[in-house]
């Protein structure tokens, strides 16, 4: 499966996609217009996610050239590749198998790689994590003047930081009462002295969450939390005498989620407060692991069992349907339309739901560290444009900042749209059910950049000829919309394993390794090469480049 990628380019799908795409005209007016069934056959329902693809700029052409494609690139071998565990991660040499993570318990046949049995690791893995999360949600678990913990800081970055982040705040309805999550990641000291503020370190559990335990963020946090931790309770009356009682509020206030376990024990946490996972996990793809063990904390482990199966039944859809009906295909399949043939840029996620303002943030993680490559998983150079650029902001409030140029710009910028019917909030304004005035734009907005608005269609209005170009809405632009009954443990979990699946068929039509992150290196290097100038050594500051010295000087001549 590793030997070598297919070249797309060769491919008589990826030629015919590149003919049909000359000739290709967009007419979604036309297109709705002459196929009354065009709505119902581009819609698909996958576990609780509705989805409809109508307003995508695809004809019957488009889809089957693009499932084609799928064929001759071994799309399907290599799906099989990832859920049995070969290496696919082939500058890592490792397998990967998020999708273990979210098997359910006794599921059959057994999974065994490289000589563990995965499911058995799996579950003892998730029994732990679920057992500490009920004590500290039950009182059990007390800090170290007997306390129960109220807040719970997660001290992570990357995957450890925005899954854990993303899915607390998606699934605010869901935390227990009296307990709360924050997260700190950034190596700013401002991110720790703004979270630590107000806590009583009394009620307060640190998680350092690091895949590695090697991050400089990650460890640099952790040690501020930890004197911080012997600040706080010494101020707060309690005796803190000796490395005895130190180590003694570590056990109660400090647990770790990591693959390095040996790392956890030197940095004083004890290995019994210390939850696993395994090299098989990117980083992106571990919230469903132990490092959404926040999560399991305040949501309690019934609702991230929900959370689990949501990835699941994605999974179980996306190994078996056939590519006709399967969405994360179609849509990463779409994805690569847009980028190679029709030249989309930039790929825009604007949820309708609050609760999933941190949703765009964590895609851009596992888009952009999947399938930001140059280079083909043999090595060699890749021949056409891979991983878009995601962006998004909740609506209404993208509405009123970005949306012009999505409407009216030059670019074509692909948008997926994300709404829920039910909301956790039910308000009223007068007669008014506020969620459907919010929903309303929903619906909306796609309808505009599908459609848009002619010339003769504005002149009607009655508008002054000379600012009707300007109100003019071209439409044929693409959009999917998404939704969902509620959002819940289950549908977030089917939201995160179908843009994990999206990101998958994307990195193996450009037969890229999507689980390296070579690319985040260099910066980490080079910022400890500069440590030593930036704190004054004056040979490692004549070594910079012109450029770099002079920041560092002006740096150091403004520094108090
Ligand atoms: O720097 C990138 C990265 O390696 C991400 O891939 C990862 O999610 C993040 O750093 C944090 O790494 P760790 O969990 O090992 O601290």
């Amino acid at each position: 499966m590793n030997s070598s990628p297919v070249d797309a380019t060769t491919t008589t799908a990826w030629n015919k996609l590149a003919a049909h795409a000359v000739n290709f005209t967009p007419d979604l007016r036309g297109w709705f217009a002459a196929e009354p069934q065009r709505a119902q056959d581009l819609t698909f329902q996958i576990a609780d996610l509705h989805v409809d693809l109508s307003k995508n700029l695809l004809t019957a052409e488009t889809r089957s050239l693009l499932t084609r494609l799928a064929d001759e690139v071994g799309l399907r071998e290599r799906i099989e590749a990832m859920f049995t565990g070969e290496h696919i991660n082939v500058t890592e040499d490792r397998a990967v198998l998020h999708t273990a993570l979210r098997r359910p318990a006794g599921a059959s046949p057994a999974l065994h790689v490289d000589g563990q049995d995965v499911d058995t690791d799996v579950q003892a893995e998730l029994a732990k994590v679920f057992a500490f999360a009920d004590k500290v949600r039950t009182g059990e678990w007390k800090g170290s003047t007997g306390e129960r913990i109220k807040t719970v800081v997660n001290i992570g970055i990357g995957g450890s930081d925005l899954g854990p982040v993303m899915a607390y705040e998606a699934l605010k309805p869901y935390v227990q009462a009296g307990l709360e999550a924050r997260f700190i990641s950034n190596i700013d000291p401002t991110d720790l002295a703004e979270t630590l503020h107000d806590l009583d370190p009394r009620t307060t559990l640190f998680i350092i969450a690091s895949k590695t335990f090697t991050t400089l963020e990650t460890l640099t946090n952790a040690r501020l939390a930890r004197e911080w931790l012997w600040r706080e309770l010494v101020a707060s009356g309690s005796e803190i005498k000796d490395d005895d009682a130190r180590r003694a509020a570590v056990a109660r206030h400090f647990v770790a989620v990591s693959t390095a376990l040996d790392k956890v024990a030197d940095f004083g946490i004890d290995p019994a407060n210390a939850f696993g996972f395994w090299d098989w996990v990117g980083g992106r793809y571990s919230v469903d692991s132990a490092i959404g063990t926040s999560l399991a904390i305040t949501i309690g482990p019934e609702n991230f069992r929900q959370f689990l199966s949501g990835f699941h039944a994605v999974d179980e859809h996306f190994r078996t349907a056939p590519w006709s009906e399967n969405v994360p295909a179609l849509m990463g399949l779409l994805n690569v339309w847009y980028t190679n043939f029709l030249g989309a840029h930039t790929h825009a996620v604007l949820p309708y739901a609050q609760y999933l303002h941190r949703f765009p943030a964590y895609l851009q993680q596992l888009t952009m560290e999947s399938n930001g490559k140059s280079v083909r998983w043999d090595g060699s150079k890749v021949n056409m444009e891979t991983g878009e650029i995601w962006w998004g902001e909740p609506g209404t409030n993208g509405q009123h900042a970005f949306y012009q140029l999505i409407h009216q710009g030059t670019r074509l910028v692909p948008v997926d749209f994300i709404a829920v019917a039910n909301p956790a909030h039910p308000l009223q304004d007068g007669e008014a059910d506020v969620h459907e005035l919010f929903l309303a734009n929903f619906f909306a907005q796609s309808k505009a950049l599908a459609f848009g608005k002619t010339a003769d269609e504005v002149r009607a209005e009655g508008t002054d000829e000379a600012i009707v170009p300007a109100r003019v809405f071209s439409g044929n632009r693409p959009s999917t919309s998404i939704m969902a009954p509620e959002l819940s443990p289950a549908v977030l979990g089917q939201l995160i394993a179908l843009y994990e699946h999206i990101t998958f068929v994307q990195g193996a039509v450009w037969g890229i390794d999507s689980f390296d992150q070579w690319g985040v290196e260099l910066g980490k290097e080079l910022a400890q090469q500069i440590t030593p100038a930036v704190s004054g050594d004056a040979q490692a500051l004549k070594e910079q480049d012109a450029s770099t010295r002079a920041l560092i000087d002006y740096y150091r001549a403004q520094r108090r």
